[in-house]
C-alpha cells in the first residue's frame, strides 16, 4: 500500500510538541495586546503582483522561492512568502488606511519560500509579525524595537543580538547604490549570475547575496550609515538616543540590508547562535514607501517578523523546552463495571460543562488498562468509580504526579471544587 510523507521541507505539528507552540503564540498575543496591536487575519495566497511590486522583483524571495501557480481563469495567484505586503495591500483595500493613524497589527500565520531546507529553514514555514502604519518618528521605531526585545524577554530567551541600521532614503541611496556599483564594477567578473545581471539596477541585493564569491567581494564594500542625508542621520541618531534611555542593548551593523526590497530608514535582526543555520530569528525594518507602491496613501509603515521554527529550537536549546506544559487532562474516571461506567460517563460531561479537562473509558478497557492510560496522558489525578462509590456518593482521588501524597476521599458533587482548589 502506497504510504504518503509530508512535502518536501514541511513538518508536521503533532499534539505532543503543539504545547510549546501555543506557549509561543499566547506570549506573542498577550505582549503585543499590551502595545495596542490587535490582531488581522489576510488569505494565504494573493495575486502575484502584491508580492512582485511589494517586494521587488530582483528579490530572492520574488525571483527564486515563490510558490506561483495560475487560477482556473489563468490568473498569477503566489502563497504568501512573508506578512507585510498582504497586510499593506488588505489595510489600503479596507480603506483603514485613510482612516485614524496610526493602526498597528499582528499576524500569526504559515509563509511558504521554495528555499533548500536545513536547520531552522522549511519550504512552509510560519512566522509572528507586527505592523504599525502612520507614525515616522522615531519614537514609533524605539516602540518596535522594544516590543520585539520584551517579547524574546518574555520568551525566556536570553543571549539574543539586536542589529540595527539605517538604509536611509530614495534621495540618500541614491548616492550609496551609485557609490557601491562603482565599487563593485571593479570586481564584476567574481559575481554570480545573479549578481551579474543585478547589480547595477539593485546593487543591494549584492550586499545580502548568499554566494561566498560575492559575499567576499563586497567585504570592504561602503556603508549606507556615510551616505544617510541630514533628515535620515538626525532620524537614526535619535532612534539611537531613545533606545539609550533604555536598557536595551544593540550593535551597529553596518553592513545589515535585508533581503526585501521595500525598506528604508531603520532596519533591524534579532540573531542567536542556536536559532538554526542562519541564526536569525527575526528582520524587521520601516518600509515608508509600500502603501504608495501598492496603490494605497503615502503612508509610512514598520514593523519585523519572527521565525517560529527557529525561536522552537533557540527555546529548546536554552531548555526552555521542558518548562512549557501542556494542558494535560486534570481527571481521569476510570470505571470498575456498569454502575461506574454510567457515572463516570455523565460526571464527566458535567465537569467539562464546567470547563474541567477530564478524561473516561471510551474503549471498554480493564482498570488496570485505564489507570495505565491516565499515566500515559499525564493526568493530574485519577478515580475509580465502581457501585460502591456510587452508592456512597464519594470517590477517592489519587495524585498521579505524587504518587506519595494520600489518596483523598471527596464527595462526588465537590469534585469541582477541589479540582479548582488543587490544580
Ligand atoms: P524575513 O527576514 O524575510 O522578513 O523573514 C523574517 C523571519 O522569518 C526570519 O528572520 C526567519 O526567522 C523567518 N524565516 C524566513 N524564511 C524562512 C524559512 N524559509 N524557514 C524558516 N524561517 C524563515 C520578512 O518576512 C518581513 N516581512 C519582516 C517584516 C515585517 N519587516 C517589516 N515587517
Amino acid at each position: 500500500m502506497q504510504r504518503y510523507s509530508a512535502p518536501k521541507g514541511t513538518k508536521d505539528i503533532l499534539s505532543s510538541s503543539v504545547a510549546a507552540w501555543q506557549y509561543a503564540e499566547s506570549t506573542a498575543r498577550r505582549v503585543f495586546e499590551a502595545y495596542g496591536f490587535g490582531e488581522i487575519r489576510t488569505p494565504i495566497f494573493e495575486q502575484s503582483e502584491v508580492f512582485m511590486r511589494g517586494i521587488g522583483e530582483d528579490t530572492d524571495v520574488v525571483g527564486k522561492e515563490m510558490y506561483t501557480f495560475n487560477d482556473k481563469k489563468g490568473r498569477s495567484m503566489t502563497l504568501r512568502p512573508e506578512g507585510t505586503a498582504g497586510v499593506c495591500r488588505a489595510l489600503i483595500e479596507s480603506g483603514t488606511l485613510n482612516g485614524p493613524l496610526p493602526v498597528k497589527s499582528y499576524y500569526i500565520g504559515s509563509f511558504f519560500r521554495y528555499e533548500q531546507p536545513q536547520d531552522g529553514r522549511q519550504r512552509e514555514f510560519h512566522q509572528i509579525g507586527v505592523e504599525q502604519y502612520g507614525a515616522t518618528t522615531p519614537m514609533a521605531d524605539a516602540e518596535i524595537i522594544i516590543l520585539l526585545v520584551r517579547l524574546f524577554e518574555e520568551f525566556g530567551i536570553k543571549d539574543t543580538v539586536l542589529h540595527l541600521s539605517s538604509l536611509g532614503c530614495a534621495d540618500c541611496r541614491a548616492k550609496f547604490k551609485a557609490e557601491l556599483i562603482a565599487f563593485i564594477e571593479k570586481s564584476s567578473d567574481r559575481l554570480c549570475g545573479d549578481c551579474n545581471r543585478r547589480f547595477t539596477t539593485n546593487p543591494l541585493r549584492v550586499l545580502d547575496c548568499k554566494n561566498e564569491s560575492c559575499s567576499e567581494l563586497v567585504e570592504d564594500a561602503p556603508s549606507m550609515l556615510d551616505f544617510l542625508c541630514e533628515g535620515c542621520s538626525d532620524h537614526f541618531e535619535e532612534l539611537q538616543r531613545l533606545l539609550g534611555m533604555t536598557d536595551v542593548k544593540y550593535k551597529l551593523d553596518r553592513k545589515l540590508v535585508r533581503g526585501l526590497d521595500y525598506y528604508s530608514r531603520t532596519v533591524f535582526e534579532l540573531k542567536h547562535d542556536r536559532a538554526g543555520a542562519a541564526k536569525t530569528l527575526t528582520g524587521g525594518g520601516r518600509y515608508d514607501g509600500l502603501s504608495k507602491q501598492l496603490g494605497g496613501p503615502d503612508i509610512s509603515g514598520i514593523g519585523f517578523a519572527l521565525g517560529v521554527e527557529r525561536l522552537m529550537l533557540t527555546l529548546a536549546a536554552e531548555g526552555i523546552l521542558d518548562s512549557i506544559t501542556q494542558n494535560n487532562p486534570q481527571l481521569y474516571l476510570a470505571a470498575a463495571d456498569k454502575e461506574g461506567e454510567a457515572k463516570a460517563f455523565t460526571l464527566a460531561n458535567e465537569l467539562r460543562t464546567k470547563g474541567f479537562r477530564v478524561i473516561y473509558n471510551i474503549s471498554g478497557k480493564g482498570v488496570k488498562a485505564q489507570l495505565k492510560e491516565a499515566g500515559r496522558l499525564g493526568c493530574g489525578y485519577c478515580t475509580v468509580i465502581g457501585e460502591t462509590e456510587v452508592l456512597k456518593g464519594e470517590v477517592t482521588l489519587r495524585n498521579m504526579n505524587d504518587k506519595d501524597s494520600p489518596e483523598v476521599s471527596v464527595s462526588i458533587n465537590e469534585i469541582a471544587e477541589f479540582l479548582s482548589k488543587n490544580i
